[in-house]
């Protein structure tokens, strides 16, 4: 099944030797999907025949946005919580535990509903590339069940029992890592591609992370790391120290942070709306983007931090409070969170990419910081299916 998208007025290929700039931006496009893969890219009126086509009637199109960091098996939600912030309280990890409870106390079924529904809320507003972490179930079974259940649906599964110490081990800490870098890591790799830790004072030390990632390592898996989203601390380092995909956050970064990331492959994952719904200081993406660091921007979904499953607010966000130009957060959100997730098929447009497209109900890319709010995806594909519009 082919099919032809054209009279595209405004193409982000994401490859600047497709078109102009950092976006690589092709005027008066058009597109040809053949299966999951795009088969040509090129000028309107050029293209070969398909079995169906697409008007895009001059509008822009993008490559479906690449969310790397979201916890999207739980069950329950935290409003409360939320609004109790609003009014002051400062978010603490502490609540992550009122969500294990509900998701320990969940049917698979009722998680898989949960996920499902997550992944189409999200595919509805332009994402196509999913990364989903366990963490909200902290013992052997839940966590096994977690990534199991994410490896069904999300196209990257994220093994974070190292999430925070469930309450059965508050007085031992030290046991509960051993757990997790032991049987429970064992349990969970062969469902998982990557390995986590929340390094935080409240959550994992810098020992323990690195116990975490070392066994992640050992057992396969590829680390990525929560980092400096309440304090600085060591994450960060620990991060490059691993040759870790990513630190995400990094919210509070130390110079000494920023000039190690700046000299390794990791990624500097910014998540704004974290910042929005914790009322935090959002981070500074210039600093990073000016000392050579890749940002991704990806939403962190889940019941606490931040339950918003939008990559359109990520960049309206990165954009007003963050210093990005929107070109930026767009690539970022793309491309950013490809690279992120060591993905060279998903987050551009060219001969060959995965056949995952967003069509906005507007003329440039630029609409999306632009018109902040206003649900702006009218057609998707996912894998060449379409999945809204
Ligand atoms: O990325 N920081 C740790 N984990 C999540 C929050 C989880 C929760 O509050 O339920 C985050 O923000
Ligand atoms: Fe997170």
């Amino acid at each position: 099944m082919s099919v032809l998208i054209d009279r595209i007025g405004e193409l982000v290929t994401n490859d600047p030797e497709l078109g102009e700039g950092p976006l690589g931006i092709v005027r008066n496009a058009a597109l040809v999907l053949d299966g999951d893969r795009v088969a040509w890219v090129g000028p309107a009126g050029r293209a070969p025949a398909a079995d169906e086509r697409y008007d895009a009637d001059g509008r822009a199109v993008l490559p479906g946005f690449v969310d790397s960091h979201a916890h999207l098996v739980f069950a329950g939600e935290r409003a409360e919580e939320f609004a109790a912030r609003m009014s002051g309280r400062p978010y603490s990890a502490g609540g992550i535990r009122t969500t294990v409870a509900a998701t320990r106390a969940a049917t698979d079924d009722e998680l898989r509903a949960g996920l499902r529904r997550l992944v189409d809320e999200m595919a509805r507003q332009g994402t196509t590339t999913v990364e989903c972490k366990s963490g909200y179930g902290l013992t052997v079974a839940d966590e096994e069940r977690a990534v199991r259940l994410a490896a069904e649906i999300a196209d990257e599964v994220t093994f974070l029992g190292a999430h925070v110490v469930p309450p059965e081990y508050a007085g031992d800490p030290d046991a509960y890592v051993r757990l997790v870098t032991g049987e429970m890591l064992a349990a969970c790799a062969p469902h998982a591609r990557w390995i986590d830790v929340f390094c935080e004072r409240g959550a994992f030390d810098a020992d323990q992370t690195r116990a975490v990632l070392a066994a992640g390592v050992r057992a396969g898996l590829v680390p990525r790391v929560h980092a400096g989203q309440l304090g600085p601390g060591p994450g960060v380092a620990l991060a490059v120290e691993f040759g870790a995909a990513s630190a995400d956050h990094c919210t509070f970064l130390t110079d000494a942070d920023v000039a190690a990331l700046a000299g390794s492959e990791t990624v500097a994952t910014l998540l704004p709306g974290v910042e929005f719904s914790t009322r935090q200081p959002y981070p500074d993406a210039r600093r990073l983007i000016d000392a050579g660091v890749t940002v991704a921007l990806a939403t962190d979904c889940n019941p606490g931090s931040c339950y918003t499953s939008s990559m359109p607010l990520c960049i309206a966000l990165a954009v007003r409070e963050m210093r990005m130009t929107p070109a930026e957060a767009v690539r970022a959100a793309t491309a950013g969170g490809a690279r992120a997730l060591r993905r060279t098929d998903v987050g551009r447009l060219g001969t060959g990419a995965r056949a995952d497209v967003q069509v906005l109900d507007a003329a440039s890319h630029l609409h999306l910081a632009y018109r902040p709010g206003v649900p702006l995806v009218t057609a998707v594909w996912k894998s060449g299916r379409r999945v809204e519009g």
